[in-house]
């Protein structure tokens, strides 16, 4: 019998070579190159058709509507808002996220939600058998007629299902379980990944209705499988949180269709994930003593949802000899940027104390608005002073020390109105609504060192200064 052909295919990016390589060209990963046995698919014409799942007769361009996207609501507001205003018709997105962490729950209540609006969905598990699906179903309190489940890892066969059920909706849960068995690799390999991924966006684009496919990810935090895998789909979602805690922030990656880093708040309870409409609320409510030192509040944008945080900060001499700096939450070299200007530009002396910052909440913030408020926090800890507990702090903080204006300063500033604060640090400059200084006491600055002057108060006295 002939030796049958292989390649090596890096697992990480789907970079492909006839033989082994300790490292990948393309994406540098170590020892991610796998073999796996090449496929040649057939080239009969016919036959290639056939293989096409689905697909589209031409059409005259004159004759393809324009008319919008369609769009339904999944039944959830912030699940919708993640999506841009709800489900397109014909899409394929993916949900990714760590183990546990409720993918599972999250699709099967908007299963739930959905088929009782009327359209029909179509939940396909490989990995869990109809009696766990059942018995978590029971659990979020779903029963009715329009939601149908299939525990399948044979993608022919969930095809054949699709095509004769036509449901509206299709979770498959997982795309890493399911496999083409016309390909030899295993289930989750890359060869399978991406011609299964390429199935279903066929699927997806000319089938029934909208796919959602859970992809699990790998330590690094990326969705295990190709890069191809995102470029793929039209949106990428991510549901995150810690998993100690109860709450669980959804997060657009990657969207055709709305706009990206929007986020969705959710609480996991005993019965399911509850949606937070009020996240600033949720987030807030968690600083117990908000009279300590190495607190500061500030207002970030994450899409389109103005959104709330406290930030704490710990400053505490040193015992190792280069001292720590933990960013949590807020990248790491943006905290290294705030120290150096901290100490060239405010003469504060760190360099023999550890510095722990924190987003408290668990969510990470990538925008610089929130420079100025981590600034305030590392302050109020090694001064052991506070940050006045009814101020906001809103500012991106230049290498001189000046105060940068951020976009959106009036959505934030209204954010902070409606959770009751007094006063708003701002960068000088902005282009601030007329009437918005009625409802809080604007403070403008233009370096760090006045926003430290008027934040931090000693004492009692100085609170409403
Ligand atoms: P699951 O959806 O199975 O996670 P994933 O699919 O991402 O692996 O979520 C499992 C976790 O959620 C598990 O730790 C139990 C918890 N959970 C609740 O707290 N309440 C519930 O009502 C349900 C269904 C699950
Ligand atoms: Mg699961």
């Amino acid at each position: 019998m002939a030796r049958q052909k292989t390649k090596w295919i890096c697992q990480q990016c789907g970079y492909e070579t006839a033989s082994y390589l300790g490292k990948c060209p393309d994406c540098e990963s170590w020892a991610s190159l796998k073999e796996e046995i090449i496929h040649h698919k057939t080239k009969d014409k016919d036959t290639l058709i056939k293989n096409a799942d689905f697909y589209m007769e031409p059409r005259l361009l004159k004759e393809v509507s324009t008319d919008e996207e369609i769009r339904f609501s999944t039944g959830y507001s912030e699940f919708d808002r993640v999506l841009g205003r709800g489900v397109v018709e014909n899409s394929l997105v993916l949900l990714g996220g760590d183990p546990g962490i409720g993918k599972s729950t999250i699709l099967l209540q908007v299963c739930g939600k959905l088929s009782e609006n009327g359209i029909k969905t179509l939940y396909i598990s490989a990995e869990e058998s109809p009696k766990q699906i059942k018995m978590r179903a029971e659990r979020l309190d779903i029963e009715n007629d329009n939601l149908y489940i299939f525990a399948q890892t044979n993608l022919n066969i969930i095809i054949e299902e699709v095509r004769k059920l036509e449901p509206g909706v299709i979770i498959i849960d997982s795309i890493q379980a399911i496999f083409d068995p016309e390909l030899s690799g295993n289930p989750g390999s890359i060869s399978q990944v991406r011609e299964c991924s390429s199935r279903l966006l066929n699927l997806a684009k000319y089938g029934s209705g909208a796919v959602f496919l859970v992809g699990h990810v790998t330590k690094e935090g990326a969705i295990a499988g190709p890069k191809l895998l995102e470029h793929v789909v039209d949106t990428v979602l991510y549901l995150e949180g810690d998993t100690y805690k109860t709450y669980r922030i959804l997060r657009t990656v990657k969207n055709r269709f709305g706009s990206t880093n929007e986020i969705g708040v959710f609480n996991m309870t005993d019965k399911g994930l509850e949606e937070v409409n009020n996240p600033s609320e949720l987030f807030l409510s968690q600083r117990s003593d908000a009279t300590a030192p190495g607190s500061a509040v500030i207002a970030t944008i994450e899409g389109t949802r103005p959104l709330l945080v406290e930030v704490q900060a710990l400053v505490g001499s040193s015992s190792y000899s280069s001292p720590r700096r933990v960013a949590t939450g807020l990248s790491h070299n943006r905290l290294l940027q705030i120290i150096a200007v901290l100490e060239n530009r405010v003469g504060l002396n760190l360099s023999d104390y550890d510095v722990y910052t924190n987003i408290v909440g668990g969510i990470s913030i990538e925008e610089p608005s929130i420079d100025l408020g981590v600034a305030l926090a590392i302050v109020s800890s090694v001064r052991n002073v506070i940050v006045d507990k009814e101020t906001v702090i809103i500012g991106e903080i230049g290498l001189t020390g000046e105060i940068r204006a951020v976009s959106n300063i009036n959505t934030r500033i209204n954010e902070a109105i409606k959770q009751g604060f007094k006063y708003a640090i701002v960068p000088e400059n902005c282009n601030l609504d007329i009437n918005i200084s009625e409802q809080i006491n604007i403070i403008s600055i233009r370096r760090i060192i006045e926003a430290i002057s008027k934040s931090i108060v000693r004492d009692k006295q100085n609170a409403d200064c």
